[in-house]
């Protein structure tokens, strides 16, 4: 075995005690089973950075569902297991930690899911993304601790470089362009320079992955303490506009994000917010090519062309001097992140105004007489019964009437005038 260094005192400072007792565990009970068991991927990463992941992604060479069942007899928790990918996940209230048997993966085409076979720690670190995430830790007594980094993921570290471990990686999985993205953003990194290069080489190989893996990848970004950074640098190198070409990553994206955060604080901004500002500048045609892409659930495809159908409507939003009542029929009906962004994005105070009192009064302002108070009032059923609950809106939202009584006093002037 390679001498290296031991990360033992650092795993005991920075993760929680039931955690690090758990790695114990496993690493005893996986030893008396005769198997080898690291602690993998990202949270060796963070762990090196001296950056907060409780996100526990254990590999094993041997059998990850038999382990973690012998686990979960020791330590409580709750057990799902998927046989056909060999994994399995123990969850207690607060933590979760993924068991992996050590697999090899061959792409039978670029961007296909990997077909899998069972093999040692070594051929299942050669199948990842970058050195960073190529770490593994040892966790069997006697070795508990020390560092497995056959690519040198520590040096690219100090050196803060993304580096993918051989040329076919982008055309393995395309995904790793924005995988890269996000990486050399969020820790400040920058992509190495043969990476780099074949990162570029290779963004028509985007065009191979699925419309759910692509939506799961933005989904990643915009999980991201400051996505802008990434759509920023994914516009500079051609990567948006296979997203979509009319997508911009700007200096204007950059600043309503900020804006986004500021008012959800203390809260992370729903996702759903940034997504409608990044959808912002398309047209009604191209926000449609982009939900397909992104093959987006219904109510969020809903937000987007909301979005635009309210951008559409920003002339007759920007008018001074609109009353309540057309501002309401302006908006009424559209999704409340779809409102949000508009008021954001527009360029006009008045129409951003108008939004915000929308939003914050009018949308919530109710009839208190019934369909059925009108029947009772004398008015026949049909379609006067929507005449008069309209009238009585309007009238509600100029504040013209504010009481039922209010609201009983036009009914009758309604009936005297027929
Ligand atoms: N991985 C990979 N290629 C992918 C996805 C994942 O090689 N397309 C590997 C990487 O080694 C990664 C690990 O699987 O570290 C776990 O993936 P994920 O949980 O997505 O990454 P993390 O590194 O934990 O990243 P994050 O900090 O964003 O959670």
């Amino acid at each position: 075995m390679p001498r290296g260094i031991n990360l033992a005192r650092i795993i005991e400072k920075q993760l929680p005690a039931e955690l690090v007792n758990f790695m114990w565990l496993a690493g005893e009970i996986a030893h008396t089973r005769g198997e080898r068991i690291y602690l993998v991927g990202g949270v060796v990463r963070d762990l090196l950075l001296g950056q907060a992941n409780l996100d526990l992604d254990l590999v094993v060479e041997g059998n990850a569902i038999e382990l973690a069942r012998q686990l979960r007899e020791l330590n409580q928790g709750k057990i799902t297991t998927h046989p056909q990918f060999n994994t399995a996940k123990l969850q207690w209230d607060r933590w979760s930690v993924d068991l992996t048997t050590a697999r090899a993966e061959t792409y039978e085409k670029p961007g296909a899911l990997p077909s899998v076979t069972l093999s040692s720690i070594d051929d299942d670190l050669s199948r990842r993304d970058f050195t960073i995430n190529v770490m593994a830790i040892r966790l069997n007594p006697g070795d508990y601790g020390k560092l497995f980094d056959p690519y040198g993921g520590r040096n690219d570290l100090k050196a803060k470089l993304i580096r993918v471990l051989h040329e076919k990686s982008f055309i393995d999985d395309a995904t790793r362009i924005w995988r890269g993205l996000r990486y050399e953003q969020r820790l400040d990194f920058h992509l190495e320079r043969k990476t780099l290069n074949l990162l570029k080489r290779d963004i028509t190989m985007l065009d191979t992955i699925s419309d759910d893996r692509i939506r799961y990848e933005i989904e990643c970004v915009l999980e991201e303490k400051y996505p802008e950074k990434v759509f920023r640098r994914a516009e500079e190198l051609g990567v948006l506009a296979k997203l979509h070409p009319a997508l911009k990553g700007n200096g204007w994206l950059a600043e309503k994000f900020d804006q986004v955060r500021r008012l959800s604080s203390p809260q992370p901004p729903e996702t759903e917010l940034y997504l409608a500002l990044l959808a912002y500048p398309l047209t009604s045609e191209e926000v449609e090519s982009f939900i397909s892409r992104l093959n987006l659930p219904k109510s969020l495809a809903q937000t987007l062309r909301d979005t635009i159908a309210v951008k559409n409507k920003m002339r007759s939003l920007a008018i001074p001097g609109l009353s309540p009542s057309n501002i309401y029929h302006l908006l009424d009906g559209y999704s409340s992140q779809a409102l949000v962004a508009n008021s954001l994005a527009t360029e006009s105070p008045v129409a951003s105004q108008n939004i915000r009192l929308f939003l914050n009064k009018l949308k919530d302002i109710k009839i208190l007489l019934t369909g059925d108070d009108l029947i009772k009032m004398g008015i026949a059923s049909g379609p006067q019964i929507r005449e008069v609950l309209e009238l009585l809106r309007e009238a509600r939202l100029n504040g013209r009437v504010t009481t039922r009584e209010g609201e009983e006093e036009l009914v009758k002037g309604w009936l005297a005038q027929r």
